[in-house]
C-alpha cells in the first residue's frame, strides 16, 4: 500500500517563488508516489487574522490555482479545505481534552509568535491550541509523513506527542507521523531577508517575464564592486545565491570566476540567472494560463477534494469516538 503523505498551507494569496521551491516542488514529487493531501488551513489562518476574515475567503482560490499551475494535480492528489471538514473542530476538541497545557505554553514556535507579532491580539485560547489543531489535521488521515520545513519541527514532534498519549490512554488509534524535511535551501526574498509579499521583496509565481526581470535587475550585488573593473566575491551576493539555485553547474562556475576576475559584469551575470529562474517560472505561467482558458474552476476541484477527505475523516472520526467512548 502507498504511504500517506499531508501537509497544509496556510491561505496566503498569490504564492511566490520562495513557495515553489520549498515546498511545492517537493508536494509535486511526493503526489507521484504517496497517497497525497494537501489542504489550505483557512482554520489556522483565523488564529491571526480573526478580525479579518475577507482576506482568507479571497486568498484560497489564488493559493489553489497556483498549486494547479505549480504541478500539484487533482488527479493525483487530495486538495481539500480544512474547514470544509468540520471532523478537524472535533478531533481538535478531542485532543484538546488531553493535552497539557505546559506542553502548549513551552512550544517554541509559541513564545517566538508572542514576541514577533505585535500588531494583532494573539493572547487567544485559540492561538495556543494552534499545534493541537494541527495535530488533528495531521492525525485525522493516517498520514505517515508530514512535509513541513524546520519552523514546524516542534509542531510535527507535539503531534508526535498528542498521538502517543491518545494512544496510551484509550486506545491504539493513531500513527505516529514523522515529518520530511525539505531538502532544497531556502531561497532569500531579492533584498536577501526571507522572501515575503509583505515585504515586497518577493517573486511572485504570477509575475510576468517582464515584471520578474524588473525585479531581478536592480537586485543589490557585492556592494564593494562599484565598477565593471572591481573584482567582486560571489558568496556575499544574492544574485549567486540565486544562481545555485537556479543556474547548473557551469552557468553558476562561469558566474563565480567571472564575478572574482572581474570577467562579466553585474547585469550579464543577471541576466543568465534570470534565464534560468525562467526556465522554473515560465512553465507555471503557461500551466496557469491552459487551467485558467480550460475553465477550471477551483471551487469545484476543492468540493471534490472536500467529499473524498471527508470520508476518511468520518470512518477515522468513528474509530475516534469508539477509543474514547463517546
Ligand atoms: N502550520 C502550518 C504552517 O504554518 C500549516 C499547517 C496546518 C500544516 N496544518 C498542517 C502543515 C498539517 C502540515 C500538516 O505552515
Ligand atoms: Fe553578484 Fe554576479 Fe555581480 Fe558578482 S557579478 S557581484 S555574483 S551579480
Amino acid at each position: 500500500m502507498r504511504k500517506r503523505v499531508l501537509s497544509g498551507m496556510r491561505p496566503s494569496g498569490k504564492l511566490h517563488l520562495g513557495h515553489y521551491i520549498g515546498v511545492l516542488a517537493n508536494w509535486r514529487n511526493l503526489q507521484e508516489e504517496h497517497d497525497s493531501f494537501f489542504f489550505v488551513a483557512d482554520w489556522h489562518a483565523l488564529t491571526t487574522e480573526y478580525d479579518n476574515t475577507s482576506i482568507i475567503r479571497e486568498s484560497i482560490d489564488d493559493m489553489v490555482i497556483d498549486w494547479m499551475a505549480s504541478g500539484i494535480d487533482p488527479k493525483k492528489a487530495t486538495i481539500f479545505v480544512q474547514s470544509h471538514v468540520p471532523e478537524h473542530a472535533e478531533l481538535h476538541l478531542l485532543l484538546s481534552m488531553i493535552t497539557p497545557l505546559s506542553w502548549l505554553e513551552r512550544n517554541p514556535t509559541y513564545k517566538e509568535q508572542l514576541q514577533e507579532i505585535t500588531q494583532r491580539d494573539i493572547q487567544t485560547y485559540g492561538f495556543l491550541g494552534y499545534p493541537v489543531l494541527q495535530a488533528a489535521d495531521i492525525l485525522m488521515y493516517d498520514a505517515s509523513f508530514v512535509p513541513v520545513g524546520v519552523d514546524q519541527l516542534p509542531h510535527l514532534e507535539l503531534t508526535r506527542e498528542i498521538a502517543r498519549r491518545f494512544n496510551f490512554l484509550y486506545r491504539d488509534t493513531f500513527v505516529i507521523p514523522d515529518a520530511h524535511l525539505t531538502r532544497t535551501p531556502k531561497l532569500t526574498g531579492l533584498d536577501s531577508r526571507k522572501m515575503s509579499k509583505s515585504y515586497g521583496n518577493a517573486i511572485l509565481l504570477s509575475d510576468s517575464a517582464e515584471e520578474v526581470w524588473t525585479k531581478v535587475k536592480p537586485m543589490v550585488t557585492d556592494t564593494a564592486r562599484i565598477r565593471r573593473s572591481d573584482p567582486g566575491n560571489p558568496d556575499i551576493c544574492n544574485v549567486h545565491s540565486y544562481h545555485k539555485i537556479f543556474s547548473d553547474a557551469e552557468t553558476t562556475a562561469w558566474a563565480a570566476e567571472g564575478c572574482r576576475n572581474a570577467g562579466i559584469g553585474c547585469i550579464e551575470c543577471k541576466k543568465r540567472m534570470y534565464e534560468g529562474m525562467e526556465k522554473v517560472l515560465n512553465p507555471i505561467r503557461e500551466e496557469r494560463k491552459r487551467i485558467v482558458e480550460s475553465g477550471v474552476s477551483a471551487r469545484d476541484i476543492l468540493q471534490e477534494g472536500a467529499e473524498k477527505a471527508k470520508k476518511v475523516a468520518a470512518a477515522k472520526m468513528s474509530e475516534v469516538r469508539d477509543a474514547v467512548r463517546i
